[in-house]
């Protein structure tokens, strides 16, 4: 399942073949001989030989390219089997920074230089400035075929990206300065097992909204964030808050009642991992002071493989005021609690200071699930200044409130063609989900067309569920635009799609 070899048809040019390698969690058993643990780091070095018109990019700390299109890598720094990755395609690159390029197929580099040329940079500094060095020497960004799984892969020196991070306008920008911020939680200081990834992607959510709200300020950054909290409610509202997997802290095992590591891949490792690493902060109760302790935990645990408990010693080690005062136990935030029980977190982050962008489309939505549509009160507010992410939180307020009585959705379409006709991939995400809701059949050609245009698996997965709970009609469609386009997604979504469509995919 590891090695992705794509057809031309399957590329953004139609032109030539591609292959692409995604080792997380654990895929890269598949591609070389390894440790496939996270808890084992090594260095490596490879030759690989391409043919004519080809180009091999790794991530490596160094790249060469010999003759006989012959590329040697190597990577100096010790990192787990699961960072190494490995594309060949007809691609090239663009400086967008002093130690980043960004990397596409020929018909899509214009676009990727423009996307986020002389912005890279920034976020990398203050990735420095808040956990210090950037070891990696370069940060270079790929642009991967449209039935890349995920928003973003942090292979070290090269991410990984979906094309449909292209939106003209550096909308969606977070899931780069996500990946950035693995270069420290993840990369650096590594989760020793799979059950627990949170201590990657809680740790990288934090770090990643602590360099948004150094760039972007703090009210757009609880706006981004509170689309993240509206993620976790969705997730755990579909799974049950008691869910095995709902909890920090999973136990993997292996056979048939065991949990694979890919299926951790929720929003609960992300989110309630991110309400945690908050909770420390909060305890901390001085921004400056656990920015000097995420520095020193970076530095104490650099290029090694960790569990919980080391991070959690670590802490109480770092503030021995707060250890004397027993914060490990308080009745309710207990840290084993927040390691070992399902279900919604403890404590939340307090995101108000985004109130100031997220009230006016608290109450839009509101107007919007009103009865009897009051249309001046709705024409009187103006969006056409509103930033992507607000139009998201709106989406998504509207969707809590679905199904809107009868007709207001066919209005609302109508009225913001900016959010219901949008090509940007998290507008559109909202947007097929209301009308998957609503039952707005004039609209579901757009559920296809957005299936058929790419295969990120946080799009594919909800709307496949929304189909499969919906009416007889939505039930066909999902089968349709299944058959229609599996070929074309990455065998984890496949059988993740075949298990909630009853066709007996992989558990
Ligand atoms: N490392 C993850 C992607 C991943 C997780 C791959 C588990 C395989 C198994 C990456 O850093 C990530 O979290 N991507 C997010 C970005 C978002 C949180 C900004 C994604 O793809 O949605
Ligand atoms: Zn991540």
């Amino acid at each position: 399942p590891q090695v992705c070899w794509l057809s031309p048809e399957q590329t953004a040019g139609k032109q030539k073949p591609y292959m692409y390698t995604q080792g997380q969690a654990v895929l890269n058993r598949s591609f070389f001989p390894c440790f496939d643990t996270p808890s084992v780091k090594f260095t490596y070095s490879a030759t690989v030989k391409v043919p004519e018109g080809f180009t091999a990019v790794m991530s490596a700390t160094s790249w060469e390219k010999q003759k006989d299109n012959t590329f040697v890598f190597k990577m100096s720094q010790p990192i787990p089997s699961y960072l190494i990755a490995l594309v060949v395609g007809d691609i090239v690159s663009a400086d967008v920074g002093p130690r980043s390029r960004v990397w596409a197929e020929p018909c899509l580099i214009e676009a990727a230089k423009k996307e986020y040329d002389g912005v890279i940079e920034e976020f990398l500094v203050v990735g420095e400035k808040l956990f210090g060095p950037y070891v990696w020497g370069r940060y270079d960004i790929l642009f991967m075929p449209p039935s890349f799984p995920f928003g973003g892969m942090e292979n070290p020196c090269l991410t990984f990206v979906t094309p449909c991070l292209l939106a003209g306008d550096r909308s969606l920008v977070d899931v780069i300065i996500h990946e950035i911020s693995h270069s420290w939680f993840g990369n650096l200081v590594t989760n020793a097992t799979w059950g627990e990834f949170w201590l990657n992607e809680g740790f990288t959510m934090y770090a990643q909204r602590r360099i948004s709200t150094e760039v972007y300020g703090l009210p757009y950054t609880c706006l981004e964030a509170a689309t993240g909290r509206a993620l976790l409610r969705q997730h755990m509202d579909a799974t049950g808050e008691d869910h095995p997997l709902n909890k920090l802290r999973v136990v993997i095992e292996p056979g048939l009642w065991g949990v694979n590591p890919d299926d951790t891949y929720n929003e609960t490792p992300y989110e309630k991992g991110y309400c945690f690493v908050s909770y420390l902060a909060h305890l901390v109760g001085n921004q400056s002071k656990f920015d000097a302790f995420l520095q020193a935990y970076v530095n104490r645990f650099k290029f090694q493989s960790i569990t919980a408990d080391d991070t959690l010693g670590f802490f109480l080690e770092y503030f021995p005021e707060l250890k004397e005062k027993g914060v490990d136990s308080i009745p309710g935030f207990e840290f084993d609690r927040w390691l070992n029980t399902p279900g919604w977190p403890p404590y939340l982050p307090d995101l108000s200071p985004g109130q100031q962008l997220m009230r006016p489309a608290d109450e839009l939505a509101e107007l919007w699930a009103a009865d009897g549509l009051n249309m001046e009160a709705i024409e009187a507010v103006d969006i056409t200044g509103w930033r992507t992410y607000q139009l998201v939180y709106f989406l998504d307020q509207v969707l809590q409130k679905s199904p809107l009585p009868e007709g207001n959705v066919k209005r609302l379409s109508k009225m913001y063609p900016k959010m219901s006709t949008s090509q940007n991939a998290e507008l559109r995400l909202r947007w097929c989900q209301i009308v998957l809701k609503n039952n707005l059949e004039a609209e579901y050609s757009k559920v296809k067309d957005f299936l058929h245009s790419q295969g990120k698996q946080k799009y594919t997965l909800p709307l496949y569920r929304a189909m499969w709970g919906g009416s007889e009609a939505t039930r066909a469609l999902a089968m349709e635009t299944f058959s229609a386009t599996a070929p074309q997604l990455h065998v984890n979504v496949q059988n993740y799609v075949k298990k909630i469509l009853g066709l007996g995919g992989a558990e």
